[in-house]
């Protein structure tokens, strides 16, 4: 079966016209951002769902969601509803939620071991890998079409879509690079952390009322943990080395971290908890966050990791979807529930503090003076490099040229 290809044309939107790119590509310094139209117009929302969203790679959930058999898990991902399917053989699939028949959303149900997909509008039905399983009625009353067919035209609609360990992404418009180039520079990064070593732990939302670019630029700067997350900073010398490099369109942003704590913790008394196996020294003591273009987050710790993915609801509210693993050993072992708790209450408390200064920075997208803003050359580099790569891709430039 093929996955779906589509294409829009290039987003138009005054907020990345050649004006505001020129402004861009100054230095650091001189440079000015995205306007504020880009946080606040729910029609630059909408360019971006066609657009930035459609031609990315989008995380769209963990494995471990559908990980047996049978497993049926709605999603919505870039304004679109999509559900993920494991079929019998043990193949992970997203498809469109729609019904190729007359258009009705095929799945409202999460489901754990769903033989097929019945429409409920005409009955026919689908195989979990997508195919057409039978057509009732279809020749006419009593006439079924019970052969089913594995024509592309009568089967589900496919997005393209891979795994990367527990994580789940999505190419929308199916004409991304391939998914090994456009996640090269993690597969980089993290290619000393093993992975396979992590399990899913939690899962917990937070809200945010603000723009989702402004979250994950929050997330591209370290310069407000003094002001913003005062007992982090007293807990932990985040400061000693920290910065930002673009890897490709993502964002990395490194810290060195306390050799005994948990990872990000603002509890110095925090349980201690089992590590990643094989952690060098070098690379134990600095926790690299990455930006995933254009709306995830990793952030590795040495005993744990969390995926972040900020999903727009609106123009100015986001909802922060948050991922907790902790080592396979660690997880439902009643020994290690504090040092688990304790990272979750941890980010519980810095959660509620970025919410409430993103908010903020929403309330004040919406002040005429306010042009785009001044960067810091130090601090702000990763921000400039996140609003470059939403006008290359909303432009179909740079990196998103197809
Ligand atoms: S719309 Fe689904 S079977 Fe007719
Ligand atoms: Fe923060």
């Amino acid at each position: 079966m093929n996955v779906v290809q589509m294409l829009w044309p290039d987003g138009l939107h005054e907020a990345v016209s050649d004006t505001v790119l020129d402004s861009m590509d100054a230095s650091t310094a001189e440079a000015k951002g995205l306007p504020n139209e880009a946080f606040t117009d729910p029609a630059f929302l909408e360019l971006e769902n066609k657009t930035v969203f459609a031609r990315s790679w989008m995380f769209a959930g963990p494995k471990s969601d559908v990980a047996e058999p049978g497993a049926v898990k709605c999603i919505e991902v870039a304004g679109r509803q999509l559900v993920m399917t494991t079929d019998r053989n043990g193949e992970t699939r997203v498809f469109f939620n729609v019904c190729p028949h007359r258009g009705a959303r095929l799945v409202i149900e999460d489901q754990d071991k769903a033989a097929a997909l019945t429409c409920p509008y005409h009955g026919w039905a689908f195989g979990l890998d997508g195919s057409l399983r039978g057509r009732p009625h279809y020749h006419g009353p009593r006439d079924h079409d019970r052969e089913g067919s594995k024509a592309e035209r009568d089967c589900l609609f496919e997005v393209r879509s891979a795994t990367w360990h527990d994580w789940i992404f999505v190419n929308i418009d199916g004409r991304a690079p391939a998914f090994e180039d456009y996640m090269a520079p993690a597969f980089t990064e993290y290619g000393d952390w093993d992975f396979s070593a992590l399990r899913l732990a939690h899962y917990q939302p937070f809200e945010f009322h603000a723009n989702w670019k402004l979250v994950v630029e929050n997330f591209c700067d370290n310069y407000h943990v003094f002001m913003v997350h005062p007992d982090l900073h007293d807990a932990q010398d985040v400061y000693k080395r920290t910065g930002m490099r673009p890897g490709g369109v993502h964002m990395f942003n490194e810290f060195v971290i306390g050799s005994e704590g948990l990872g990000l913790t603002v509890d110095p008394d925090a349980p201690v908890m089992p590590e990643f196996p094989d952690l060098s020294p070098e690379i134990r003591d600095v926790s690299p966050f990455c930006n995933l273009f254009p709306n995830a987050t990793m952030a590795i710790f040495p005993s744990y990791a969390n995926m972040f993915c900020y999903e727009p609801v609106g123009v100015d509210k986001t909802i922060m979807h948050v991922w907790f693993y902790f080592m396979d050993e660690a997880v439902g072992d009643e020994q290690h529930r504090d040092g688990r708790d304790a990272v979750i209450s941890d980010w519980a408390q810095l959660n509620a503090e970025d919410s409430g200064i993103c908010r903020r920075l929403q309330e004040g997208r919406t002040c005429d003076a306010y042009d785009g803003g001044r960067f810091s050359p130090y601090w702000d580099a990763g921000t400039l490099h996140f609003h470059k790569q939403i006008a290359d891709a909303m432009r179909g430039e740079g990196a998103f040229a197809r």
